[in-house]
């Protein structure tokens, strides 16, 4: 197994920064949704499993958690339509629900903007977005985003659920990959 650190560019947020801001986020959907009987977080797997998991910690309104997984139609990936297909659905019915959904990060915005139409159709109560990362540069379809953890630059990071070909998601912080020594490997 590779070492992180033969291609870790730089630390782009430190665990401390990282867990400050989660707790920050997690306070402040407390305080919004304080009088919903009815919230639902839904991480869509599996890059927003980290964050969920430490944001839920944070969150003292009485909630649900709900997983759903997609993947992109045909071969050239998201890039192609930006169509998503629900590989994994949701246990629950979410009509008339506080849906939150939560991601890792949001690059051309297809996957969630996908999502985002899917759910709406359920007629849930509400229905936004928690992000940690916003990587807004890349943004190719507009999706409205209501907490975002860090506005990122146009950098190849990894680390904190997002992953390098499926490993590295255990990470504590978010890291840029030097592309160039990565690929050496
Ligand atoms: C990543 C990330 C978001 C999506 C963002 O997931 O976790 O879900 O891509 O890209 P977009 O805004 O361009 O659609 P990925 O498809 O890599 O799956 P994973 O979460 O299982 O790693
Ligand atoms: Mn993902
Ligand atoms: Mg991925």
């Amino acid at each position: 197994m590779r070492d992180y650190k033969d291609f870790l560019a730089e630390v782009l947020i430190e665990p401390e920064a990282l867990q400050k801001r989660v707790a920050e986020l997690g306070a402040l959907i407390s305080h919004d949704y304080r009088d919903s009987d009815a919230l639902v977080l839904i991480c869509i797997l599996r890059g927003g499993v980290l964050f969920l998991s430490d944001l839920i910690r944070h969150i003292t309104v009485p909630h649900a958690v709900e997983f759903m997984a997609v993947s992109s139609y045909g071969s050239g990936k998201r890039e192609s339509t930006g169509q998503v297909r629900i590989t994994l659905d949701l246990n629950m019915n979410i009509h008339d629900k506080d849906v939150i959904l939560v991601e890792d990060i949001i690059d051309s915005g297809r996957t969630l903007a996908s999502v985002l139409d899917l759910l709406s159709a359920r007629k849930p109560r509400s229905l936004c977005v928690c992000t940690l990362l916003d990587k807004s540069e890349r943004r190719e379809v507009y999706v409205p985003l209501r907490y975002v953890g860090f506005t990122i630059p146009n950098k190849f990071v990894f680390g904190y659920g997002l992953d390098l070909d499926e490993l590295y998601r255990n990470l504590p912080f978010v890291g840029v990959v030097d592309e160039d020594r990565y690929r050496e490997g």
